[in-house]
């Protein structure tokens, strides 16, 4: 019987070397570990062996089963190697990695998301409106008259129906107070639309960003505060901002709103980057007309506006002399925001 055994392990051990696949390998190992395998066969026959000699041939057994299975196992490792080297026949594994472009946020995406991020730590909720205007929206409720010349056909873009595409995101202002109660804060971004020559200051579609603050106490002090706040946390903490008188159907009184730049090399220069002012009572009984309650009542609530330019602040920002390149799609001028 220990000689069967050792004849066992030895043909065994003959057959797992040879072995030239997978395949060939699980047939060495059912011929001698599977249930009707040679080693099986004989490890039953334990129950015939006289009592003194169980133990040595049990461990005998033993012995060849793990080197049996230690060899099934080495040899398993070495012909995955061999399948793993085969499927990489022709590839040069040592060649560099193409380089992966990495993508990045256009400048306006990235002035925007700015804007809003400071505007709604302060408390400012996002609004929304359609793009595709009616007249109201867009100017009588803002107390716009019908001889303004934003409303004139070579300014505007008309459809037949009488509608436009909205000329500014100040119409976001007359929609959110229809459908809202005060305290209303809201920031509204998004395009606008005029019938300007373009060049490189103007655009026919262009991005604004419109702030909206109604409750019972707003202040022109509140105003101020607001958006010096907001445009140094845009422009740095030492920006120079200041008000100027200005006049905008909408709000009594209007600024227009101007920042001080230090570009290397120049002298310092005021370029104006906003319009706002606090909201004209006359808007508040538009929206008490069209809702038909009195809770924007101009007794009762006051407010500030603001709008700006998100083009503008982008242009701003990184010196960008010509507003076409952020419609241009020109991948060398965008890489330079990656
Ligand atoms: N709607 C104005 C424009 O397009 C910008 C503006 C000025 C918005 C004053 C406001 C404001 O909300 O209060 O030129």
């Amino acid at each position: 019987m220990n000689e069967s055994i050792e004849a066992i392990q030895s043909e065994a051990l003959v057959q797992i070397m040879a072995a030239r696949d997978e395949r060939s390998l699980e047939d060495a190992r059912v011929a001698v570990l599977g249930k009707k395998g040679s080693l099986t066969g004989i490890a039953s026959g334990i129950k015939d062996v006289p009592q003194e000699n169980k133990a040595a041939f049990g461990q005998l057994l033993n012995a060849a089963r793990a080197a049996i299975t230690a060899a099934l196992e080495e040899k398993q490792v070495t012909l995955r190697d061999l399948t793993d080297r085969a499927a990489l026949a022709g590839i040069d594994v040592t060649l560099p990695p193409r380089t992966v472009m990495a993508g990045a946020l256009h400048p306006l995406t990235l002035i925007r998301d700015e804007a809003i991020g400071i505007l709604r730590r302060m408390g400012f909720a996002l609004a929304d409106g359609p793009e595709i205007e009616d007249e109201f929206h867009c100017f009588d409720a803002l107390n716009t008259p019908a001889d303004h010349p934003a409303r004139n056909e070579k300014d505007t873009f008309y459809f037949h129906s009488g509608k436009l595409l909205r000329t500014h995101t100040s119409s976001v202002q007359i929609r959110t107070m229809e459908s809202q109660s005060p305290p209303v804060r809201i920031i509204a971004p998004g395009s606008a639309y005029r019938r300007d020559e373009i060049d490189a200051t103007h655009l026919s579609v262009f991005n604004q960003l419109e702030g909206l603050y109604v409750d019972d106490d707003v202040s022109l002090p509140d105003l101020k505060g607001t958006l010096e706040y907001f445009l140094r946390e845009l422009f740095g903490t030492a920006t120079d901002v200041r008000f100027r008188p200005h006049f905008f159907p909408f709000t009594e009184p209007s600024f227009e709103i101007d920042v001080q730049l230090q570009i290397k090399g120049q002298s310092p220069r005021w370029i104006e980057v906003a319009g706002c002012g606090m909201v004209d009572p006359a808007v508040f009984e538009a929206i008490c007309q069209s809702r038909k309650d009195r809770i924007f009542d101009p007794e009762k609530v006051t407010g500030f506006a603001f709008g700006m330019g998100l083009d503008r602040l982008a242009m701003i920002r990184w010196g960008i002399k010509d507003i076409r390149l952020l419609i241009e799609n020109d991948a060398r001028f965008l890489r330079q925001f990656s």
